[in-house]
């Protein structure tokens, strides 16, 4: 057995191969302060609520925590921020320690290989990612896994690229960031990230028209897409345009790296665009009308969508922890041939 494990700012996603079938566990990366009472035992006793109770207060963890929340009137907070554990967020730790330990549960056999996703350095901010994959790699080494981190890009090309032969362009639109890989042959060529996603295009659309920014991410989420002209003045007007913004910041970001990092301008590769802020209708379409114009040094064969953006991920560090496995197996068993080899002389 091998697990996958996506770590991002809003969702936490493992995922293990059952026979033919990858089984998912997520959670929401969040959680809700309210104070210990009657009530609260009462609904905390009634299910299965990921919860940690600290002298008179009560941490309400992953999905559950946005209806506690809604009920005990308060806000969720979030252990990430633009991809990385955040540093504003003192209670970041042990909140994300606990959503971990649920979503991939005990290792089968202790040294268990599993792979966790870490975005690269972003290019327009000072965030260093360091401290974050070092943190996530403990808590995993502690729960009994012999843990990697694979970089999110390259996750995305392991999910989407295979029958590429692993080669093209992936590119994972999060909640706090944007993460780019270029890979050849299973090769990661050029690989970054920028500190803006989604949660940047709420932000943005919420200070436009003055409405709570819960609310936006809501409207987002729900029934808005980028196939029409939606009308300016309202919320899905600046979803547009923020959605358009973030896309040419990224592309232009793009064109900056390519340049600096003297990638080869005969390739010919496809792009993957996934990710949860991938998700509306449309979506693909603008990227593809954007990236045509943007002059970028070598050919796009194809721009495509992941058919589930948000397990793309996932899904990619499974295999890369399958095939770790694989590979570990066939070593062994090697070495077994040899040693009953070298008993026989
Ligand atoms: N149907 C949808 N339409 C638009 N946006 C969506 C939809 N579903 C999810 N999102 C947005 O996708 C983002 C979450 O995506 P994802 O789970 O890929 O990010 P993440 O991996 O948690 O974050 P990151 O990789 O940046 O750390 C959020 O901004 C969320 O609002
Ligand atoms: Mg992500």
């Amino acid at each position: 057995m091998a697990t996958g494990l996506d770590v991002g700012t809003m969702n936490i996603l493992s995922s293990e191969q059952d026979g033919s079938e990858t089984v998912f566990i997520q959670q929401r990366n969040s959680f809700v302060e309210i104070e210990y009472s009657d009530m609260a035992e009462q609904m905390l006793s009634r299910s299965d609520v990921l919860h940690i109770r600290k002298d008179d207060q009560v941490y309400v963890v992953g999905d559950d925590a946005l209806s506690f929340a809604n009920i005990f009137n308060k806000e969720t907070r979030r252990p990430m921020q633009q991809g990385i554990l955040s540093s504003d967020e003192q209670s970041a730790i042990p909140m994300m320690k606990l959503i971990i330990e649920q979503v991939v549960g005990d290792p089968e056999y202790p040294g268990e290989r599993l792979y966790f996703s870490s975005p690269a350095d972003p290019m327009d901010s000072d965030l260093s990612t360091l401290y974050h994959q070092k943190t996530l790699e403990s808590f995993l080494l502690d729960i009994g896994y012999d843990a990697e981190p694979i970089n999110e890009g390259m996750a995305v090309i392991y999910s989407e690229l295979a029958d590429n032969s692993f080669t093209g362009l992936g590119i994972s639109f999060g909640a706090g960031m944007t993460n780019v890989c270029l890979s050849y042959y299973a090769v990661p060529v050029m690989k970054f990230s920028v500190a803006r996603g989604g949660d940047w295009v709420d932000e943005q659309a919420s200070q436009a028209t003055g409405t709570p920014v819960d609310k936006v991410t809501t409207i987002k989420e729900d029934d808005f897409n980028l196939d029409f002209e939606t009308d300016i003045g309202g919320v899905e007007g600046a979803l547009s345009i923020y959605y358009e913004n973030l896309l040419d910041y990224v592309i232009e970001m793009l064109v900056q790296e390519v340049d600096q990092e003297d990638v080869e301008e005969n390739l010919d590769v496809p792009v993957v665009v996934t990710g949860g802020t991938a998700s509306p209708d449309g979506f693909e379409r603008l990227f593809r009308d954007h990236v045509e114009d943007a002059g970028i040094p070598f050919d796009i064969s194809s721009v495509t969508h992941a058919d589930e953006p948000l397990y793309s991920v996932t899904r990619g560090a499974l295999v890369a922890a399958r095939s770790d496995e694989d590979e570990r197996e066939s070593d062994e068993q090697q070495r077994e041939a040899e040693t009953a080899e070298a008993t026989e002389d």
